[in-house]
């Protein structure tokens, strides 16, 4: 068994997208800040199968473990084979040149089929004594048939990055028994609040050229139904608009703030949205 140095050492060796806890105090240094879902906004796990699609280091893989799961599939492709340094440096040079990059790119220069991006998962895998299964898939055209059926199944920051979100939840649905957890981006718009739109990204969105739709949590809603989920029930719904100073509504106007995501609009603010959808 490792030390705790030696773990925080051999943690150390890798890049962390989680913050996840490998025990003897050591939590690996993820860059996703969170917050996290914790158990609370989870629908029950206990003896139930589950595929995290989008799994990146695995912490709701492993957190679906801990919570009683009797067999839990971490499903990625994109973050464990591209290379993200190389892909940010072209995205760079877009952005400095005012282009769009090309996202074909991601499958040819940046790829790299030894996956490496897929190694903390697996270093987490071995200390955590896990027996969480990786399936190297992109769930956006995968045969579904190959990926199979799962009680539980996690959709958590996946949503935004496609291209087709009506196509991407209904596979969703198809690989779901019981109910799908959806966590993503999304927009609530003031004085239009029980509107279904979303907004395009074709270019960037908070740092990243692969983000394309974001939703109203009424449009969420209204895609998970057409979709063919029969039931959703927001479990994250839109902040209460917090009541605004004149310096904040003026930062707004002029583009500046809030907090999380760019003001394309001072009635728009962005947030992190979940809904449980049931078949
Ligand atoms: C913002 S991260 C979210 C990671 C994790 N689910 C979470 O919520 O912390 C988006 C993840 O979706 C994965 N992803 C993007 N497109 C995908 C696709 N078509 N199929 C499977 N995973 C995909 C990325 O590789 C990345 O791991």
């Amino acid at each position: 068994m490792l030390s705790p140095e030696e773990l925080r050492s051999r943690a150390g060796e890798f890049g962390w997208f989680h913050k996840i806890d490998l025990g003897q105090g050591v939590i690996t240094p993820g860059q996703s800040t969170g917050p996290y879902l914790g158990p609370d906004l989870m629908p029950d796990m206990s003896g139930k199968s589950v595929l995290d699609i989008g799994a990146w280091d695995g912490y709701y893989s492993f957190q679906a473990e801990r919570l009683g799961a009797s067999r839990v599939t971490a499903l990625d492709h994109y973050v464990w084979g591209v290379d993200l340094a190389a892909r940010q440096a072209y995205w760079n040079e877009c952005a400095a040149r005012g282009e769009l990059p090309d996202h074909g790119r991601d499958a040819t220069d940046f790829w790299q089929p030894e996956l490496p991006g897929k190694r903390p998962f697996e270093f987490a895998k071995e200390i955590l004594g896990s027996k969480v299964e990786p399936m190297v898939a992109d769930f956006a055209t995968a045969d579904l048939s190959s990926v199979g059926h799962f009680d539980v199944v996690l959709y958590l920051g996946v949503l935004y990055h496609m291209k087709e979100p009506l196509t991407c939840l209904e596979r969703l649905r198809s690989v779901t028994d019981e109910v799908a957890v959806i966590e993503t981006q999304a927009v609530a718009i003031d004085g239009l609040e029980s509107q279904n739109l979303m907004q395009f990204f074709g270019g960037e969105f908070i740092g990243d050229y692969g983000n394309w739709f974001v939703p109203t949590m009424d449009a969420l809603r209204q895609l998970a139904l057409a979709a063919g989920f029969k039931r959703v029930e927001p479990v994250v719904s839109p902040p209460a608009a917090p009541p605004r100073s004149l310096v904040t509504n003026l930062r707004r106007a002029l583009g500046r703030g809030p907090a999380i995501g760019p003001t394309t609009h001072p009635a728009f603010t962005y947030y992190r949205a979940v809904v449980h959808a049931f078949v």
